[in-house]
């Protein structure tokens, strides 16, 4: 048995996060982590909202409510949709949580002291018209790298290039729009990223094994345009960790909290202790998930993330944790992924295009998108969601393959035996022929849950649904009943199994409709077919069963036309 640490990239706190967010981080690191778990391996997952900076300021503007109202307002929203998708998280933080704040002082304090932070005056964009300094996303413009209009100042969600709000071309800002902008000094903290190049890179050449993605980005922030960067990691801002350390305010920095993105990595560590203080666990709890001195030498870490969140959690965090010059943590592998775009175009929070996490739960349950969504998990390069696509892949893979096998076998018995498992008959050549296949693909499928290689576990998954539709189809039950019940009885015995089977091996993927095979099974059996032969027969005949409501109902044509009509627009 061995320790995971899991974490997905803490999602915003302005609003309600589209499918393509949601696939990019917090639902493949779910998959992960219900693997994990079902191997019997001691698991600790994580998320939390990320509360903190201008994008948490502009939407509590936006809805005229008091930023801390409004944050723990939308916590609860998220909390609720993660539940709703089934996200099983150990727990679902906050990084305004006084455990990051607390977090997020030491560190600097730290890095402070050992001279990777250093005072800067700098000059930062000023709006009159606003009355204030206009950091990160108070300030639109062009970016100077790719020319996308809407950049934001501190980075270009078009191509990931990170900015200083000075980059901008043609900048105005977010809050008025006013364009009568200057440039004035202020004084700021700096990472001093660059002294720890050699170390970032050395570390990241000895991850081999990372994928290509993870490491390309890294490499082009170390090695691009003459390398790291020192960055700030303060802001002229009101919410957020005043930029203290061991309570005292450095001089010239008062009013000033840090950016962001230093104390939102830093949720993870402080995840873990408002984890901990929730269940009413020591601080010990938490630290041997963390602390390389205090157990954590034996866990494996593993980050979930889009890719324009990777020069963070590939140089930023790792720097804050190395230079601390303590034993902390660092990941051990980082799962990255492209963007899934929506219908021709691009997913849009700000202009409501494609699904939405609440919409999405209102027209369909769970298990139809989480099957969709991890088996088009944009790896390989952008993905796209057609709602033609996603209809065959419901109607495909779980109505006609998984629901139909359910049914029919469910159906068959109980109107020839009855409603419990029946005993008779002796397994022979094409039983032995399917217990081959299932062993070569079970043994497939979790050598890509292992690898995290998200698609090519799905298709497995479902070549193993398919493997029981072809068993069924040349056994044919129905018509051996009539010459030989007894031989229709182990097919249906053996069949039977295959759903608790299927219903273990998919619950990672679809943990709703498996929750219901087990139960229309009447078992609580959930463990891992490692050996295909007993698994096989783990439900002895007379066991009693029920037959399940439809697993999966199909989409109809006029169901798809009709949402991608409601979805083509603005967000009501
Ligand atoms: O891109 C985002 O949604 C960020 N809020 C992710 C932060 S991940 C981490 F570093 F905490
Ligand atoms: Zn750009």
């Amino acid at each position: 048995m061995a320790r995971h640490l899991i974490t997905s990239a803490i999602p915003y706190i302005n609003g309600i996060k589209h499918l393509g967010n949601l696939v990019g981080s917090q639902l493949p690191a779910d998959l992960y982590a219900r693997y994990m778990r079902a191997r019997g391996h001691e698991v600790l997952f994580l998320c939390a909202t990320d509360e903190h900076g201008t994008p948490a300021e502009l939407a509590a503007a936006k809805a005229g409510k008091p930023v801390p109202e409004y944050c723990a307002e939308m916590w609860q929203v998220q909390k609720d949709l993660s539940d709703g998708f089934g996200l099983s998280f150990d727990h679902f933080g906050r990084s305004s949580s006084p455990q990051n704040t607390a977090l997020t002082q030491h560190f600097a304090g730290k890095l402070w002291e050992n001279g990777l932070i250093e005072e800067v005056t700098e000059k930062q964009v000023y709006s009159r018209a606003d009355g204030r300094f206009l950091p990160d996303r108070y300030i639109e413009g062009t970016c100077p790298n790719c020319g996308y209009e809407k950049a934001r100042g501190d980075q270009c969600e078009n191509c990931t290039k990170q900015l200083d709000p000075t980059d901008l071309i043609d900048a105005r800002s977010a809050i008025s729009g006013a364009t009568d902008l200057e440039v004035r000094e202020t004084k700021h903290l700096y990472l001093r990223q660059s002294k720890m190049r050699d170390k970032l890179d050395a570390w990241i050449d000895s991850k081999t094994d990372w994928p290509l993605l993870t490491t390309s980005i890294a490499k082009k922030w170390l090695h691009d345009e003459g390398g790291l960067r020192d960055r700030g990691i303060t802001r002229d801002l009101d919410w957020g960790v005043p930029a203290q350390f061991d309570g005292a305010p450095w001089s010239g920095m008062e009013g000033k909290v840090f950016y962001v993105w230093f104390d939102a990595p830093i949720e993870y560590i402080a995840c873990a202790a408002e984890w901990a203080e929730a269940r009413g666990l020591d601080a010990a709890a938490w630290r041997r998930w963390w602390r390389t001195d205090e157990g954590a030498e034996d866990v494996r870490y593993t980050q979930f993330m889009g890719k324009d969140n990777v020069p963070f959690h590939t140089l930023s965090f790792p720097a804050t944790l190395m230079g601390s010059g303590e034993p902390w943590k660092l990941v051990d592998y980082i799962k990255s992924f492209n963007y899934l775009n929506y219908d021709g175009g691009q997913f849009s929070t700000s202009q409501g295009r494609g699904v939405f996490m609440d919409q999405a739960l209102e027209i369909l349950p769970a298990d139809y998108w989480r099957w969709w969504l991890l088996s088009h998990a944009p790896e390989g390069g952008d993905a796209e969601f057609t709602w033609e696509n996603f209809q065959t892949g419901v109607n495909k893979d779980l109505a006609d393959v998984l629901g139909n096998f359910v049914s029919r076998v469910t159906k068959f018995c109980r109107s020839k035996f009855g409603e419990a498992v029946p005993g008779g008959g002796d397994p022979g050549a094409r039983e032995a022929a399917l217990t081959e296949t299932l062993e070569t693909r079970i043994a497939a499928y979790a050598a890509h849950m292992e690898a995290i290689e998200v698609r090519k576990a799905a298709m497995e998954l479902r070549a193993i649904w398919v493997a029981g539709n072809e068993y069924l189809q040349e056994a044919a039950p129905w018509a051996t009943y009539k010459e030989a019940p007894d031989t229709a009885a182990m097919q249906i015995r053996l069949a039977l199994n295959l759903i608790r089977v299927h219903a273990v091996l998919s619950a990672p993927f679809i943990p709703g409709a498996a929750r219901r095979m087990l139960d229309a099974l009447n078992t609580g059996d959930e463990s891992w077919p490692d050996d295909v032969p007993a698994a096989l027969g783990a439900l002895p005949a007379g066991h009693a069963f029920s037959v399940p409501d439809v697993l999966f109902a199909k989409i109809t044509d006029d169901d798809r036309d009709a949402w991608r009509d409601r979805f083509a627009g603005t967000r009501d």
